[in-house]
């Protein structure tokens, strides 16, 4: 059967591409439920690309029909028995952690020093509890229902759509005025009494006990059949935002308001407070109603209550600058030490690992706790046999504080800190001021090299599924995997593979997939999987977005291993990166082997180039600007951060390649040397205009 042509691109109107693109999105799911889920492809390759790349086009002519379930917002598709990935339109950020008033303090000093505000200033502040469950991010389209996703790597999420539909106290609909296209954050939970009498069906049933309700609520919302969700109670509150079509409010507050307005249940003990000094006592108070509360929380968030100075304030790497998680201390207990394990990392550290008999700390099991370095063991006087005092903290390692002296029992053991690698038997050396023991192994130590791919293929890397540590470790061992391009081998050794133990064809075919989806990667994954030392994801940003690509990013970097060249120097006064960063890619780079493994993987996959995040049609986007003197309407970190989101890079000291100097009052050296240089230098003024500042009040 011939299919009816298709409108060319320049003919659609808006409603003959919204129809289109309803077309397009059913169309590529079918194929892909096809395909995925049934194994029996319904179209060829190429049509289906075509499909995803006309669906791309329209969007690209039409940006505000971008649809919630349009194929190029999901990602791939689902294999049997997981879900499909949904990208989520504004980034789904985490909190930063603080844990005492001194820090509290510090956190609003940095946003007032920030913004330049004065310390006497008062700050009104939205107080919320920090609820224990799973982030969610919620799409509402013309007041409907559309998709919505877990929190993911903050990107993407997963698409549990169907089993949110489940949910009592989702509305469908948005009662009242509503923008256009809304994405509202939340959190869904379970409540105390629910978890409970979930976990005494399951009992009965002889099914799987649930740790906690965040555990619980986890395990009931990513189900695969959704009627499983439908029959678990999970709760939802609503308490932030992500993308929106038209501004909702002036202030937090005006948006929990409005939250509730649409059928959203808010957390009523959310308070506004109308300065920071009453922050304090709210945490006391919340401290001290916490376990009559009927679900679990784990701290109080505070977030600046003006939405303005939200948007002045921005990012810093996954946490945003204006709210705090401020946690309650952390859980206690005491078990034994039965043995010390010393654990390889990536690059070689050796990390001395407490085997404790296991304890449940604040609702998880712990059998691990690290012991940081000899030093502390040495300083702690901690003995194998002691009886010790453990402390799990959120989401951070469970640590072992110290012996519980006055319970040490006869015949322990004081612990030796071995000089040698327990896996590759090389020296292992503690340099001057270091308190780290290092493997000298390098390349040729097992653990370090299994320690890198599992890095390599870890979430906010390459994020290849299935490929666990346990995985790698016997594919290491069986040859299978030496280096990182060898991963994009698998596939074409998948008939092997489903012949080892505990595999099979599907499990294999599974994984060749997963590879497959990741031949394409962005350069921040690309450089953070690389595992250079303190190159975490925060730094492979900042390089990404200078470089731009991979192509410039390598030429540089091999440039820079001459500590003397301009590459270096360039490299050194990235701000954020600095000298003892830049040291640590340079001895990366400096090494044949690495540079060999790097051409081994340009042959499997693609580095897609770095865009600047926004603003690619601002007259900043890829301009390197130096910020110099003192500017009256803004400090230097707002301006750097205004122009790195307008796609801008921001160095320190100017030079040749320097695009523009902003000059503020009191300006020296930095200035007259943009003159001598021949580099464009404007005014605090011409500044905010090219930054789209509305003129100075
Ligand atoms: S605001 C950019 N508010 O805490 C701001 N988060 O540690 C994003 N959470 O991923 C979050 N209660 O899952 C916010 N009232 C609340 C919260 C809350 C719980 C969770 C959320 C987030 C995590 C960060």
């Amino acid at each position: 059967m011939k299919k009816p042509a298709e409108t060319p691109l320049e003919d659609l109107d808006e409603k003959a591409a919204r129809a289109e693109l309803a077309r397009l999105a059913k169309a590529v799911t079918e194929a892909d439920r096809a395909y995925y889920e049934a194994d029996a492809p319904t179209m060829s390759d190429a049509e289906y690309d075509r499909l995803r790349a006309r669906n791309a086009a329209i969007e690209a002519l039409f940006p505000s029909l971008v649809r919630a379930d349009s194929p190029s917002r999901r990602i791939g598709s689902a294999p049997a028995g997981g879900f499909r990935k949904l990208r989520h339109r504004e980034p789904m950020l985490s909190l930063d952690n603080v844990f005492s008033p001194d820090a509290f303090a510090d956190f609003l000093a940095r946003a007032r020093r920030f913004l330049g505000l004065d310390p006497a200033e008062a700050l009104p502040l939205v107080a919320e509890p920090k609820i224990d469950g799973l982030s969610i991010s919620l799409t509402y389209e013309q007041h409907l229902f559309t998709s919505g996703a877990t929190r993911g790597d903050g990107i993407e999420g997963e698409d549990v759509t169907a089993n949110l539909e489940t949910l009592a106290s989702l509305p469908r609909k948005l009662s009242g005025r509503a923008p256009a296209l809304i994405e509202i954050r939340g959190e869904i939970f379970m409540s105390k009494e629910d978890f409970l009498a979930l976990n005494a069906a399951q009992e009965k049933a002889g099914e799987k006990i649930f740790a906690n309700p965040r555990n619980a609520a986890a395990g009931s919302l990513r189900q695969l059949d959704p009627s499983i969700t439908a029959s678990r109670r999970l709760s939802l509150f609503a308490y932030a935002l992500g993308a929106c079509s038209e501004k909702v409010a002036d202030t937090h507050w005006h948006y929990l308001e409005r939250l509730r307005g649409w059928g959203f249940a808010v957390n009523p003990l959310s308070r506004r407070l109308a300065t920071d000094k009453e922050a304090a006592p709210f945490q006391e108070e919340i401290t001290a109603n916490r376990a009559r509360l009927g679900y679990d929380i784990d701290g109080v968030v505070y977030k600046i209550d003006d939405l303005a100075l939200q948007q002045r304030l921005g990012f810093v790497g996954r946490a945003p600058r204006w709210a705090v998680a401020w946690k309650f201390p952390a859980e206690q207990a005491v078990t034994q030490l039965e043995d010390i394990l010393i654990s390889v990392g990536r690059t070689g550290a050796l990390t001395p690992v407490a085997r404790l008999t296991p304890i449940n700390v604040g609702g998880v099991l712990v059998s691990r706790a690290t012991l940081h370095n000899e030093d502390e063991i040495e300083r702690k006087e901690i003995r194998i046999g002691d009886w010790v005092t453990i402390q799990r903290a959120g989401d951070v390692i469970p640590q072992v504080l110290g012996p519980v002296l006055s319970r040490r029992p006869k015949g322990t053991k004081k612990f030796v800190f071995p000089d040698t690698c327990p896996v590759c038997g090389s020296h292992a050396v503690r340099e001057t001021g270091e308190a780290v023991r290092r493997c000298t192994g390098g390349l040729t130590c097992p653990a370090q090299s299994v320690e890198r791919l599992r890095h390599f293929v870890s979430r906010p890397a390459f994020d290849i599924e299935g490929l666990g540590e346990k995985t790698i470790a016997e594919f290491y061992a069986d040859r299978l995997i030496q280096g990182p391009a060898d991963i994009f081998a698998l596939p074409r050794h998948e008939a092997e593979i489903a012949k080892r133990e505990g595999w099979g064809e599907l499990s294999a075919r599974n994984l060749s997939r997963a590879i497959a989806a990741r031949r394409r990667i962005a350069l921040p994954r690309f450089i953070f999987a690389l595992g250079i030392r303190r190159i975490g994801e925060a730094n492979a940003r900042l390089l990404a977005r200078h470089y731009g690509s991979y192509h410039r990013f390598k030429a540089a970097m091999k440039a820079a291993v001459d500590p003397l060249s301009e590459e270096r120097s360039s490299l050194d006064s990235i701000l954020g990166i600095g000298p003892a960063i830049a040291e640590e890619l340079a001895a990366f780079f400096a090494e044949p082997r690495n540079l060999a493994a790097l051409a081994a993987l340009e042959k499997e996959i693609t580095i897609e180039d770095e865009a600047p995040i926004s603003g690619g049609d601002s007259p900043l986007a890829g301009q390197t600007i130096v910020f110099t003197g003192t500017l009256s309407s803004m400090t230097r970190a707002e301006a750097k951060a205004r122009a790195e989101a307008l796609g801008a890079k921001v160095t320190d000291s100017v030079s040749r390649t320097t695009n523009l100097v902003v000059v503020g009052a009191e300006a020296g050296s930095k200035a007259r040397k943009a003159e001598e240089l021949g580099v464009k230098t404007i005014s605090e003024e011409d500044w905010r205009q090219l930054a789209g500042l509305s003129a100075e009040a």
